[in-house]
């Protein structure tokens, strides 16, 4: 299954969603500046986990888009950010925002962009779903702020311990994907056993995510970003800290530009790139595992293929 054709009528109606709430128009630079991103293209992978999580469970996953339109919302708010603090300068196949529209314009389309989430959600009909998603969304985005952080603080350390380094993507990338995924069963009004079974659902499906978009970092072409990147920035990564283990001295120019070539060739032969992807594959089956229990269904099938797909897609 195609998951990304199979689910072009959601998509589509998630994207309509989110120009309902790209109306504003002055001051210009700003708005333009908002609207870049959201409307480049990407996969909406969050909106979409909340929709299929929501139908799983016998929910009317379009009760979900105003949810699904908030979440795109704060993860494109991160990316802009994203993207100024690891100084990349494509996103999506198009210049960042930084760049088309200059930094102070970015930082402030980052901060429009969050504030617009709240009002999508504020538009949901049932109070004490917005009650709970709110206060969900607010954990959650302090937490990609907590992630973020140690990301960048890891750039000046030289080791950190692996459980360190989940930590820090577990808070940057999956606690994103595992609030899709409760959010999506909040909606359906279901069980806490069943909000506690698509947490665990999206938050394997999350860490899968991440450690496979480090290797695309690595291996990847024409993923509408820049390659080698995390190498450039010193980024600390599962294949950084596998190689580290075996061959620390080979790491010493990690970090910098004319390094990229040579720090890739030496993740090959210690094995550190098969390493990572053995560690997303494995996440990707605990997220399919997860949702075993539950009763058969279309949705049901589209999350496990979206569970494959995070591990095996090229961008
Ligand atoms: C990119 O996320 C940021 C990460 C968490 C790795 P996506 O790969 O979902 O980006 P878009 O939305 O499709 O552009
Ligand atoms: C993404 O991490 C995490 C967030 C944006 C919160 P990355 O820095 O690896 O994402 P890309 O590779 O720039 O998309
Ligand atoms: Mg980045
Ligand atoms: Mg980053
Ligand atoms: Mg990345």
């Amino acid at each position: 299954m195609d998951i990304l054709k199979e689910s072009r009528d959601i998509i589509e109606a998630i994207n309509k969603a989110m120009e309902n709430y790209l109306y504003e128009k002055e001051p210009s630079h700003l708005y333009n500046a908002v609207k870049h991103l959201p409307l480049a293209g990407g996969k909406r992978l969050r909106p979409l986990v909340a929709y299929l999580a929501c139908e799983a469970l016998d929910g009317d996953g379009m009760k979900t888009i105003p949810f699904g339109v908030a979440l795109e919302f704060i993860h494109t708010f991160t990316l802009i950010h994203d993207d100024i603090m690891d100084r990349d300068e494509m996103r999506r196949g198009m210049p960042a925002v930084h760049k088309e529209y200059g930094e102070n314009a970015a930082i402030l389309a980052g901060d429009t962009l969050f504030a617009k989430a709240f009002e999508a959600v504020s538009m949901m009909k049932n109070d004490a779903v917005v009650k709970r998603l709110t206060k969900n969304l607010s954990i959650m985005a302090k937490e990609i702020c907590e992630g973020q952080a140690l990301d960048v603080e890891f750039e000046g350390v030289e080791y950190i311990d692996e459980p360190m380094w989940f930590e820090m993507i577990e808070k940057k990338t999956a606690r994103m994907f595992e609030h899709a995924a409760m959010g999506g069963a909040i909606v359906a009004n279901a069980s806490e056993k069943q909000i506690e079974t698509m947490r665990k659902y999206g938050l394997n499906l999350g860490m899968a995510f991440q450690i496979w978009d480090d290797c695309l970092d690595v291996i990847g072409k024409d993923i509408g970003k820049p390659v080698g990147s995390d190498i450039r920035e010193g980024k600390k990564t599962l294949m950084y800290l596998h190689s580290y283990k075996i061959d620390k001295e080979a790491l010493k120019d990690y970090g910098k530009e004319a390094s990229v070539d040579k720090i890739i060739e030496i993740f090959e032969k210690n094995g550190s790139i098969e390493y990572a992807k053995n560690i997303a594959y494995e996440h990707s089956k605990k997220a399919i595992d997860a949702i075993k229990e539950i009763k058969d269904s279309k949705a049901k099938h589209m999350l496990i293929e979206l569970a494959k797909f995070a591990v095996e897609r090229e961008k």
